[in-house]
């Protein structure tokens, strides 16, 4: 590490920075197709937010005073697509690293034609951190985060007790943090995080899992993990203090 970027680390941690070394992604330099390119260039201006320009005025950027719902870790945008289209009273907001899968979630966007979604092409922890005020979101939605599966990758995956609180900040006394997931393991782990996180109540009546809520599309994806016998664990819980 070069002198000059080990002064700044220690300078930002004495300011109280968090310094993130672990990321919950790797970047995969997946192949953009023509139509997601084209779907990026046409509808970047209209949807598109950027990290760089910080803290977001949600009223500016809807033009209504709409609860806001902020998903991390979008994939291809079919659920948060189809999610915006189902709830016009409601804006969305959706983050990914991914790059073909923003340009995915905006070309089925704009053949939606819907007005409330807004995307980052953007780490979602450096977006929350940024770009969202505190108490500012009615909901929070993790869909399929990536499992890590080995053990000894656990501490990438993005639900940890940290993370947790981070998230109770930005959400309004009220506000939901809905989670799903296919692989047990790491509902258990998203289970045991939550259930010790202050200022939360697991709005599941057995203090574990709750049905899929009508409003979370079935995917194409989890349709076939039904056939298999596969399961999925929806977790919700909401901000009371
Ligand atoms: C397993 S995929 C699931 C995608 C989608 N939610 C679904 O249900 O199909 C997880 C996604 O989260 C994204 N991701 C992981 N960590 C992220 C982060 N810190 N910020 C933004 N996106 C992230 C990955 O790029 C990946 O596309």
């Amino acid at each position: 590490m070069s002198e000059q970027l080990k002064n700044s680390l220690e300078q930002a941690e004495q300011d109280g920075k968090f310094i993130r070394t672990i990321r919950s992604f790797v970047k995969r330099e997946g192949r953009l197709t023509k139509g997601q390119a084209c779907a990026i260039e046409e509808n970047w201006s209209k949807m598109g937010l950027e990290h760089k320009n910080g803290l977001l005025d949600f009223t500016e950027i809807f033009g209504n005073s709409n609860d806001v719902i902020l998903e991390i870790g979008f994939g291809m945008g079919k659920s948060l697509v189809e999610m915006a289209k189902n709830a016009p009273d409601k804006n969305f907001i959706g983050i990914e690293v991914h790059r073909p899968g923003v340009g995915a979630c905006l070309g089925d966007a704009a053949e939606a034609g819907i007005t409330n979604l807004r995307v980052f092409e953007h780490d979602a922890i450096e977006v929350l951190a940024d770009c969202i005020a505190d108490g500012s979101l009615a909901g929070l939605q993790l869909f399929f985060p990536d499992p890590w599966h080995k053990t000894r990758h656990h501490k990438r995956r993005i639900v940890q007790p940290a993370f947790a609180q981070n998230l109770r900040t930005k959400l309004k006394l009220g506000g939901v943090f809905h989670m799903a997931t296919d692989w047990e393991n790491y509902a258990e782990h998203m289970l045991e995080v939550m259930q010790v996180a202050e200022g939360y109540k697991n709005l599941s009546q057995e203090n574990n899992y709750v049905p899929r809520p009508e409003f979370r599309p079935l995917t194409k994806f989890e349709q076939r993990g039904h056939r298999l016998g596969h399961g999925v664990w929806d977790l919700m819980f909401e901000r009371i203090a």
